[in-house]
């Protein structure tokens, strides 16, 4: 297999990098240079996806029997790469988001859940007045019409992941509630405790988005973990576990979190009381060949990797690209203090809403 990777030294794009060599394909990536050094192997195309003389000279580089997209946040600047790479690939894998959705996340998605109506011409300016996490979602509804328009819906694949964790991650996601764990002490955990959650492992992402490469799989795909497994005990509980620390989680009721004003899915990481946000039907991708490792491993991968035991990624990008997330550690303790004198502290927060 001959695979071009749109992106490639960063996160999934690596992962996928990765896979691919690992598993003897030829791998070309197309990327700045500016986030991270090239996967060794690869060969490395600069251009900027923005200029179209760019994607003009990296496909006088094909043909690719795939090419997989992990850069699309533009709609008219992904039909400008699919319709320049088109002709030289035989099949285009677009990794959008579940955040296409207009239902998201208070509503139970499938894969033919509406989509936010954004044009495949669209320029980043498009859904301004949505608030971030709306506009980007409605961007990418619209990058994945540019692709369906530029190369057809035989010859393409879209994939919608949840939230992606493993190793490398840079969002302070599953990082954070790991070096939470590691400090130590009592720890507020976000009930209720056995709340299914539905994060994907990127290495499994990735896996999948080959796989769909080379089966020349069409059609748009949710991609997270199977709903109802796991729970946010297994994300906090594994975490204490695997750091080995002497921490001890205290189960705190969501509406009085909400009362003290906590930021979800910030403040405290992957925790959002809206009822959708865990309800993303993947049965499709599951059918087709998606394989989600448990939890419990991309925890502990996650945490070898940010102890020097996996391969990190050392590059100017790397540190500056980490978000602001997590509870401050006095925050945490005044909240767990009010929590204990609030009258509620073992309560109704390890158990189903
Ligand atoms: N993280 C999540 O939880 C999550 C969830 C759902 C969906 N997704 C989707 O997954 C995809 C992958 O995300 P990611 O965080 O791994 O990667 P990313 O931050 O979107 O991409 C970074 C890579 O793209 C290259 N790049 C950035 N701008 C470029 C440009 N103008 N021209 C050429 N190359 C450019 C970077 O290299 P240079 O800087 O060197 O150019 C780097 O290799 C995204 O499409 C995202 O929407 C992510």
């Amino acid at each position: 297999m001959r695979l071009l990777i749109l992106g490639g030294t960063w996160y999934l794009g690596r992962a996928v990098g990765e896979l691919a060599l690992s598993a003897g394909w030829s791998v070309t990536t197309f990327n700045r240079g500016t986030s991270a050094p090239d996967l060794v192997g690869v060969e490395a195309v600069r251009g900027d996806r923005e200029r179209v003389e760019d994607l003009r000279r990296l496909a006088e580089r094909g043909p690719w029997d795939a090419v997989v997209d992990t850069i699309g946040y533009v709609p008219s600047q992904v039909f400008n790469a699919a319709t320049e790479l088109g002709p030289v690939t035989g099949h285009y894998v677009f990794l959008s988001s579940v955040n296409v959705y207009t239902g998201w996340p208070d509503q139970p998605l499938d894969d033919a859940s509406a989509l936010f109506g954004c044009p495949p011409d669209a320029d980043a300016t498009f859904g301004a007045d949505l608030g971030y996490a709306g506009q980007y979602g409605a961007l990418k509804a619209g990058c994945e019409r540019a692709v369906l328009s530029a190369v057809g819906t035989e010859r393409s694949t879209i994939l919608r992941p949840g939230v992606i964790l493993g190793p490398r991650e840079y969002v302070g996601r599953l990082t954070w509630w790991l070096g939470r764990s590691a400090r130590g002490g009592q720890l507020l955990a976000p009930g209720p405790r056995l709340r299914p959650i539905q994060p994907v492992d990127v290495r499994d992402v990735a896996q999948f988005a080959l796989h769909c490469a080379s089966s020349r799989l069409a059609g748009a795909f949710n991609v997270t973990a199977p709903m109802g497994q796991p729970t946010f005990a297994d994300l906090v509980e594994g975490c204490i576990a695997v750091t080995g620390a002497d921490t001890e989680p205290v189960w705190v009721d969501p509406d009085w979190l909400v009362s003290q004003g906590v930021q979800q899915w910030t403040e405290l990481p992957l925790w959002r009381t809206n009822q959708g946000v865990w309800n993303v039907d993947s049965s499709r991708a599951i059918a087709a060949g998606l394989q989600c490792r448990p939890l419990r491993e991309t925890i502990a991968d996650t945490w070898a990797w940010m102890n020097g035991g996996g391969t990190a990624i050392t590059g100017e990008g790397e540190a500056g690209r980490a978000a602001d997330h997590g509870l401050p550690a006095e925050r945490e303790a005044e909240l767990l203090l009010e929590w204990q004198q609030s009258g509620q502290a073992g309560g109704n927060a390890g158990g189903l809403p």
